[in-house]
């Protein structure tokens, strides 16, 4: 009978998502062998032998974990808002990576007559959104620069992530609806969670560890 592989795999993003969650992730002893920013491997190893990063697109971290082709992955909510969150358990607010989610247009610009076209690349989240508040819209998907198509005219609104605000000021819009509070997620393949239940446990219990006392 063929041994059960034990390695855990971990999904994670380059860029903001990796550098906050690089020392929750040393925390439970995890330190990749090589920088994403500058390696081309897909496939990292870390300083511990059962475990390994697999740097992909943060949308598409869900994908990979909910089919189990990563055991556990770190994502944004705004991402798990979008995909739907089916088959993934979600135990660890990692509290990186925060923003809001929100409407966002020009200042003092009346409603249009018509059905509001709203632009964004969280269509799912903007038509949940729009319907919970009984508002008939156009959604347009975009896959960025979302600020610009109130500009040019593609769009009445946006529904985009805002932190500072700085983006949207430079274009001479401003945050209007807030939808929701944005933080990075450790979600989890439901049958890892049974099959490497001591690992995925262990990786668990540290992150919080260290979540807690990093907001000690
Ligand atoms: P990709 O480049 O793969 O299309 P992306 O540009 O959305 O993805 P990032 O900008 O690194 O990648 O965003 C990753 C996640 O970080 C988002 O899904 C969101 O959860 C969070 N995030 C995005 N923008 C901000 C921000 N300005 N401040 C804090 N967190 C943010
Ligand atoms: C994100 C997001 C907003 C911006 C909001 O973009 O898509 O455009 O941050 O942050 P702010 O309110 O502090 O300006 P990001 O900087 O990640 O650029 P990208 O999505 O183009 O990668």
């Amino acid at each position: 009978m063929p041994t059960m592989s034990t390695t855990l795999t971990i999904a994670v993003s380059k860029g903001r998502i990796y550098k906050e969650a690089l020392p929750l992730l040393a925390h439970a002893g995890i330190t990749p062998l090589d920088d994403p920013e500058t390696s081309r491997k897909l496939i990292l190893d870390t300083s511990r032998e059962d475990v390994k990063l697999v740097i992909i697109r943060t949308t598409d971290v869900p994908t990979y974990v909910q089919y189990g082709a990563a055991d556990v992955g770190v994502t944004g909510k705004d991402v798990l808002m979008e995909h739907g969150g089916e088959g993934l358990y979600e135990p660890l607010d990692l509290g990186i990576a925060r923003c809001r989610m929100m409407t966002a247009g020009f200042a003092d610009v009346p409603p249009p007559g018509g059905r509001l076209r709203v632009a964004t690349k969280y269509v799912n989240c903007a038509r949940r959104y729009f319907a919970e508040q009984g508002q008939q819209v156009e959604v347009i998907k975009l896959y960025g620069s979302m600020e610009l198509a109130p500009i040019v005219g593609l769009a009445d609104c946006i529904v985009d992530l805002v932190d500072t605000g700085n983006t949207l000021k430079a274009n001479g819009l401003v945050p209007q609806k807030h939808i929701a509070d944005i933080s990075s997620r450790l979600i989890v393949n439901r049958a890892s969670m049974k099959m490497k239940h001591a690992q995925v446990r262990e990786l668990i219990d540290h992150l919080a560890e260290a979540v807690r006392l990093r907001n000690a």
